[in-house]
């Protein structure tokens, strides 16, 4: 006779493992109108037996072994939101090992070892689905693979770190300066009291990388992923930022131009008229190009409780849906393109760029005769006055330049004796290229 209920097993009962009881205890009865089968959960994995839970009705589920859940024939799916890389890579290996399906929430594994993960499950016949990993509530990465499967996907653009958008939302609404937003997001808990993989950019780093694989089908690894933080972006760069039309945020860009690809998280400065320029607070957006569709954008929570938690639930639904089906492990398409990775002279984009300089004579006819050396011109200029001693501030937008014209350009300002500083440059995205 066929089971009424689907055994499963919940490796962590942090944040979003607490979501996950709370959305199949009060979704119980649809998820089974939908799949055909029960979901049961039958033990859980914690670090402390003793700790106080906001759920009581799962007590008698905790356990301290993994084994009891791993070694446990009954258990057909787990689901890992212990996060981190080990012991949670090991319990997802032996897990598949044994044949059971996977759901995970962790960008952290997925990036640094998704394609050893993918390959055990193909090896053993298992489902690995991870929709949480990248913007939390968004169902982003089933869109990519099912949504975009008939399309050609040729940029993406993710506002994939709900910290670092924080910081930079309350940066341009109120005029602050990183240092104090970045300590008051800490008091309330929104950022980490070590923030650096989400301020350094690493964590949207580990979401594109994922984001570029699904998307172009080729194996991107989180080193092909240029990545620069918002640690050193000032309120002076958003204030003339604004000026110039733009709003500065932290984010990510997956590019393909014929086959080459670019996947970097940097400060980039997208026009105010941009949907992404909207993304305010905490919120998540990724957006998508397709050669056939053209623009498409998502947008939702990125993090949080119930929001990460649907996300897993629903990869739950596809795995018991697939058992029935009988078609476990098959859904999965491996990366099947070759990679290539642009070099910096075909990377394009316009640059906003501050230098501080002398305020003398024919100053800003040198600096754009070397932009112009470099064959960049420039779209936006403003000069203001920097200090009493003499000396101007420059800023400008360019047209489209190589990261390549544009690093050597950088490099011969700092070497001349009108430049004191270069302030900053940021890449100038999503206008109509
Ligand atoms: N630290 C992440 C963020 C949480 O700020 O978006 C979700 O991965």
């Amino acid at each position: 006779m066929e089971k009424q209920n689907i055994k499963l097993g919940l490796l962590g009962f942090g944040t979003v493992g607490t979501g996950v009881v709370r959305i199949i205890s009060a979704h119980q009865e649809d998820l089974q109108k939908q799949t055909g089968l029960g979901i049961e959960i039958t033990k859980i994995l914690v670090q402390n037996a003793e700790k106080s839970r906001h759920i009581s009705s799962v007590d008698s589920l905790v356990t301290t072994d993994a084994n009891e859940i791993l070694q446990d024939p009954e258990i057909e799916v787990i689901v890992e939101v212990i996060g981190g890389i080990h012991p949670a890579k090991e319990y997802i290996l032996e897990a598949l090992e044994r044949g059971k399906h996977v759901v995970t929430a962790n960008k952290d594994l997925m990036a640094l070892h998704g394609a050893e993960i993918l390959n055990k499950a193909q090896e053993k016949g298992c489902d690995v689905f991870y929709e949480a990993s990248v913007a939390g509530g968004i169902p982003i990465l089933r869109a990519l693979v099912e949504g975009f499967s008939s399309d050609r996907i040729t940029k993406m653009m993710g506002i994939v770190n709900g910290t670092t958008n924080y910081i930079l939302t309350k940066m341009s609404q109120e005029g602050a300066e990183y240092a104090d937003v970045l300590k008051e997001a800490q008091a309330l808990g929104y950022a980490e009291a070590n923030p650096t993989s989400d301020v350094e950019g690493f964590d949207a780093a580990r979401k594109m990388a994922i984001l570029a694989t699904l998307g172009f089908r080729v194996p991107m690894k989180l080193e092909d992923v240029d990545v620069k933080g918002i640690s050193e972006v000032s309120k002076e760069d958003i204030a003339y930022g604004k000026q110039l039309g733009y709003e500065v945020k932290l984010l990510g860009l997956a590019r393909r131009d014929e086959e080459a690809i670019e996947v970097s998280v940097q400060p980039t400065l997208v026009p105010k008229s941009h949907p992404l320029a909207s993304v305010n607070g905490v919120f998540n957006a990724v957006y998508v190009h397709g050669e056939a569709v053209g623009e498409t954008m998502f947008y939702g929570p990125g993090a949080g409780e119930l929001p990460t938690a649907t996300a897993v639930v629903s990869d739950l639904v596809t795995v018991v849906k697939n058992r029935k089906l009988g078609v476990n492990g098959r859904g999965m398409v491996a990366p099947y393109k070759e990679k290539v990775l642009k070099d910096n002279s075909q990377k394009l984009s316009k640059y906003f760029l501050r230098i501080v300089v002398a305020d003398k004579r024919g100053v800003l006819a040198q600096i754009t005769q070397l932009l112009a050396d470099k064959n960049i011109s420039l779209e936006q200029v403003i000069q203001q006055p920097y200090n009493n001693e003499g000396e101007a501030e420059i800023i400008m937008v360019t047209h489209i330049s190589s990261k390549s014209d544009m690093d050597s350009v950088l490099v011969f300002m700092e070497q001349m004796d009108i430049v004191s500083k270069v302030k900053s440059c940021y890449r100038v995205e999503g206008g109509d290229k």
